[in-house]
Formats: C-alpha cells, structure tokens, sequence
C-alpha cells in the first residue's frame, strides 16, 4: 500500500481489528503543523549531510509548503488507511512530489524520534497560551480586589470564623498559586525545550544529519544528550499535566467558595446573569455551573494525569507503543484548561461582592479573641494567661447571648484586672486589620503593597 510506512516484510495487511486499535490520526491531526515543520528542517540536514542535492531540497520545501497550505485549508486530511499523522504526510508528500523525491525524506528519522519532538513543540506552544489565560484570571482578580480592596469578611479556618481579614488579601490568596503555575509553565519550559529529532529510533543516525541543527531551526535551544532517553521518556509530558492538574486544583479550590459565597446562607457574592445557568423546573434558580464545571473539571485533569503516569509506570526502554497513549490525556488537558479558563475568568471579573453582608459577619464567631490576647501580651501579660482570659471573655458572651464589644467595663475588669477599657481599640475589625501588620499580614497598608507586587508579577510575564 502507498500510505503504509512498513510492510516489506508482512506477506499482508494488518487485520481491520488491528487497523483500528492502531489508528491515531483521530488525535495526533493537530500536530500535522509541527511535523511538516520538522520535516523541513529534517529535509534540510539531509542537504547539509550531502544526501540531497540543492534541487532535491527545494523541490522537498516546496512540497511540503504546499500540503502544508492543503493541511491548513482542510483540502489534505487523514484518510482511515493513513496510520497516524507522520503515515498522512508522508502520503500527501509523496502525492504532491513524486515517489522518488517524496520517498527520500525519511532517511534517518523515525516516528519515535519525530513524535517526541512534535508533542514538545506543541505543548510549549500551548503552555504559553495557558500562561496567558492563567495571567488573566490573576487579574481578574487583582481588579477585584482593587475594586474591593477595603471590604472586611470573616477569615476562616476548619471553614469556621477565624480572624477577619480584607477580602482583597483573601483574593490574592488564590492568585499567588496561580501566578505560580505560570511559574511552573515557564520552569517546565527549560526542560521542555530539547529537540528528540536525531535520535532515531532509539539509537542515533548513521547518515551523518546533525541534530543540533534540526533543534536549532525548530526553536529548542538544545538536542537530546541521549537517543534513548529522547525516544522513551516522556516526563516532560508528565510535569505538564502535573502544572495543567494544579491549575485544576487551584481553580477548584476558588470555585468551591464563591460555589458557597453564591448560597442564600452566605449571600457574601451575586454572580452575573451572563456567567450563571438557570434551572429548567424551578423559575427562581440562578446556578454557579462554571464554578462547579470548574471543580468537576479538576478531577478529570487529575484523571489525565494519573493515566499518563500510569501509562509510564514500568515501561522498559526504548519506545514502546504505549506511548501513544500519552497524546489523548495530555491534549484533553490542554483543551479543558482552554475552555474552562476563560468561562472562569469571566466569572470572577463580573462578581459582585456584598461589603455589608461581609462585614456585618466578620466580627461574629468571637473573632476579635484573638485580638483580645494580643492586646494583652502588648500589656506585657504572658501569652498563655492572655488565652485563657480571652477564653473566659467569650464564655461569658457565649453565657449571655452577645458578642464581644457587648461586654461592660465593669465585666472586663471582673474577668481580668488587665483588661482595662482600653482593649476596646482592638474590638473592631478595623482595629484588628490595622493591627495585622507585619509583612504579608492582612492589614490595609500591607495589602495594597501586596496588590502592587502582584501586579508587577503580572507584568513580569
Ligand atoms: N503514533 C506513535 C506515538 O504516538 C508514534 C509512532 C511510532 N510507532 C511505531 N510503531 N514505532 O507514539
């Protein structure tokens, strides 16, 4: 058959059972770009290597402009006999110059070599794309918290009353992860950006091609140091989708509370209509769906990832077919993040906080204790005695049905001769933000630094 890469040896073709197991161009079609890419630049180490004369490699870069101009208008695409992606090429190479000239360009490559080196250059390419997505969400919620950046709310922890904080240092608690995904994506990259083609199919080129060169015109700044590690590996497809799960798992964590923010218990958020779902029964329904599509989505990412690393797990070198199996989860990673991104961006940048629900909350739960304590220990009282009289502050609130500031003068002194009215300058959640003030803490001067620094971080992408 014209379109098989092999079959000298096989007095037949492959079963239609076994035709169909093997088939891959269903997926790998979306690196057609990168292969003719590396085709060109395999045709022209062919040339260096004395293997080509100068009009063989132009009739070759011509060939190959033009299925690639086929590729991109959709007049070429994969037939079912074509195997997988490099199987098509190949056939529309030869279709468009000629068996003897289009049966050349093989020479001292192999669908190992090509694929390793095709999958990196797709995923950096898509990495850069999800850095910018992830950058947006980050600003998204820099302007929230810009646009809030006074509003107080009840900090948590055990997802009970805490201490308050400002919403906006809540805020940019979810975008410092994200900020360092992108971190993660530009890491991975150094190790991303070292060309496979020169390998082979696991064990180097006898026809004198110089891989460097190939690297160098495909944009890696380095070839592999070893044919089969550049052949068999694939855990720098396995970090990406460590970084694209992360990103999952930090979308859902910010998903699960603006899921809760968005409840008629908290009110603490409204969601605009162009980014909440309605119910098909119940008229009065307005549903966080991109909040829980996000959490959902998370576990499938996680899910893409497991399958990858499992499919790793004992594999012995070199290539083995079930490394095929790294391009469907590792695709389906890039094009959840994809969808989900921007759905989600839109989200947070159309919320709207309610400030007097937040903090109206914020003081209750008792969670000026803390405050009570310190105040104390500024009164050089021991920490330890401090706790137990805050402690014994609020039982007399809980005893009594009032919160905190309620307390009189005349209770205060009962409870501790050190608890002069003085205290009463940290009993208000301002005097507790204003209070938190070393660095990184949640008072109002430290958090509008901290804006600035993560906006600069934005920048710095
Ligand atoms: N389609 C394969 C992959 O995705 C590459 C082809 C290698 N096939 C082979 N029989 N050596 O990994």
């Amino acid at each position: 058959s014209v379109t098989r890469l092999w079959g000298g040896r096989f007095a037949g073709g492959p079963s239609e059972a076994l035709a169909r197991l093997s088939l891959s161009t269903h997926f790998d079609w979306r690196l057609a770009r990168h292969d003719i890419a590396g085709s060109r630049a395999h045709a022209r180490v062919l040339r260096a290597a004395g293997l080509l004369d100068d009009d063989e490699l132009a009739g070759m870069l011509d060939g190959l402009d033009r299925l690639e101009a086929d590729v991109v208008s959709g007049a070429f695409t994969p037939v079912l006999e074509d195997e997988d992606v490099h199987t098509a090429l190949e056939r529309g190479f030869i279709e468009r110059v000629g068996p003897e000239l289009g049966g050349r360009l093989r020479a001292g490559r192999s669908r190992n070599d090509q694929i390793a080196t095709l999958v990196r250059m797709y995923l950096r390419e898509q990495a850069r794309l999800i850095a910018q997505e992830v950058l947006a969400l980050v600003t998204a919620l820099a302007d929230q918290a810009q646009a809030n950046i006074d509003v107080a709310m009840p900090g948590r922890t055990h997802l009970q009353h805490a201490q308050p904080v400002l919403l906006a240092h809540h805020l940019m608690a979810h975008a410092w992860p994200l900020v360092r995904d992108v971190e993660r994506l530009r890491d991975w990259d150094r190790r991303a950006d070292v060309s496979a083609y020169g390998s082979g199919a696991l064990a180097g080129s006898s026809l004198g091609l110089d891989p460097e060169a190939v690297a160098a015109d495909l944009g890696f700044s380095a070839s592999v140091e070893n044919s089969i590690d550049g052949t068999a590996s694939r855990d720098v497809v396995a970090e990406f989708g460590f970084v694209t799960a992360m990103i999952g798992v930090d979308l859902s964590r910010l998903a699960e509370e603006i899921i809760l923010w968005s409840t008629k218990e908290f009110s603490f958020v409204t969601l605009d209509d162009a980014f909440a779902t309605g119910s098909s029964i119940m008229p009065q329904k307005k549903n966080p769906d991109i909040a829980e599509l996000a959490r959902g989505k998370s576990g499938r990412l996680i899910g893409d990832l497991a399958g990858l690393l499992t499919t790793l797990k004992g594999l012995p070198l070199a290539y083995n077919r079930d490394l095929q199996e790294d391009k469907e989860p590792v695709f389906d990673a890039v094009d959840t993040l994809q969808l989900l991104l921007p759905a989600f961006t839109g989200m947070v940048a159309t919320l709207r906080f309610h400030r007097e629900r937040m903090e109206e909350l914020a003081p209750q739960g008792f969670s000026l204790a803390t405050d009570i304590a310190e105040w104390l220990v500024r009164a050089r009282v021991p920490f330890r005695e401090a706790h137990e009289i805050a402690g014994a502050c609020v039982r007399l609130c809980e005893e009594r049905g009032i919160d905190l500031p309620d307390l009189t003068d005349a209770d205060f002194t009962a409870i501790s001769p050190h608890l002069t009215p003085a205290v009463r300058e940290v009993l208000t959640v301002r005097g507790s933000l204003e209070s938190r003030s070393g660095k990184g803490g949640t008072a109002p001067a430290r958090v509008a630094e901290q804006l600035t620094r993560l906006r600069a971080a934005v920048a710095d992408h």
